[in-house]
């Protein structure tokens, strides 16, 4: 067993890439709400905190300065050869920028894996300038998503699965780190694919699944979440919460 999801996802994050480059379309939908959650538009200065490998720039909008930020050191690599050629190396609990210098904070399926949310959020208050937000799309507490990855991919999976999932009491640690909040919301979308085949590789290497055949992966997507044929391939459905606090 691994001691800590920093560590399983230096041992997880070239599959979790791999997964990403060899379907760099499959999870559009999930960037352009995160694009639209977050209101991302030309003259933001943004950081994607934690990048993964910096999927977020290929959605964000022209003239955004993006910056991505990263907790692994694996990731921060895989960055940096693909969309992210600066990105920072860093925790969460203390971030690499001067007081007030941001326009977004955005993080994107992250902090289910983190246990010190708070101190992430007051890093995030600290370093976003007035009228600026931190944008968190994750999974939600209790959701089908949630079941998904601590059933079926903790008991196929030699590293597990136990996120730390958004409950009923997140908007009030956001705003007990001085946010308001502005959006809460739980947002299903659908991961597209050409065929069920890739589909489940997909979920395969993105989330660890080393043990289980396709097969049965593509039956525990079925049996969690759903999925269908739709004419030129098929669609998995998934789901986040989308918080937009700003700094007042
Ligand atoms: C599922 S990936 C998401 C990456 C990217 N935002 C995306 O949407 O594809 C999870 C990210 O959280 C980071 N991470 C995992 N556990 C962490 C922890 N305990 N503390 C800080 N970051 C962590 C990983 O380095 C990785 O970037």
């Amino acid at each position: 067993m691994f001691d800590s999801y920093s560590e399983i996802f230096e041992e997880r994050g070239q599959l979790y890439h791999q997964a990403m480059v060899e379907q760099p379309r499959a999870r559009d939908q999930e960037f352009l709400n995160i694009v639209a959650s977050a209101n991302l538009a030309a003259g933001q200065r943004v950081c994607d905190a934690p990048s993964g490998g910096g999927y977020l720039g290929a959605y964000a909008p022209a003239g955004v300065r993006l910056v991505s930020l990263e907790t692994s050191s694996v990731f921060a690599h895989l960055a940096r050869g693909n969309a992210a050629p600066d990105p920072l190396l860093s925790t969460l609990e203390r971030l690499p920028f001067r007081n007030a210098c941001l326009e977004r904070v955005v993080s994107a399926a992250a902090l289910h894996h983190v246990a010190e949310k708070d101190a992430f959020h007051r890093e995030a208050a600290r370093v976003l300038a007035p009228g600026g937000a931190l944008c968190v799309a994750d999974v939600a507490a209790g959701s089908a998503v949630s079941e998904f990855l601590d059933v079926f991919v903790d008991g196929h999976s030699r590293m597990g699965h136990a996120g730390m999932y958004l409950d009923a009491g997140y908007e009030k640690r956001l705003e007990d780190a001085g946010l308001r909040v502005e959006q809460a919301e739980r947002i299903p979308f659908v991961w597209t694919f050409e065929d069920a085949e890739p589909m489940a590789r997909f979920a395969q290497l993105l989330f660890g699944i080393d043990r289980a055949s396709p097969e049965q992966v593509r039956e525990g997507i079925e049996r969690h979440l759903g999925w269908e044929r739709v004419r030129g391939g098929c669609e998995m459905n998934w789901e986040l919460a989308f918080y937009r606090a700003v700094k007042p």
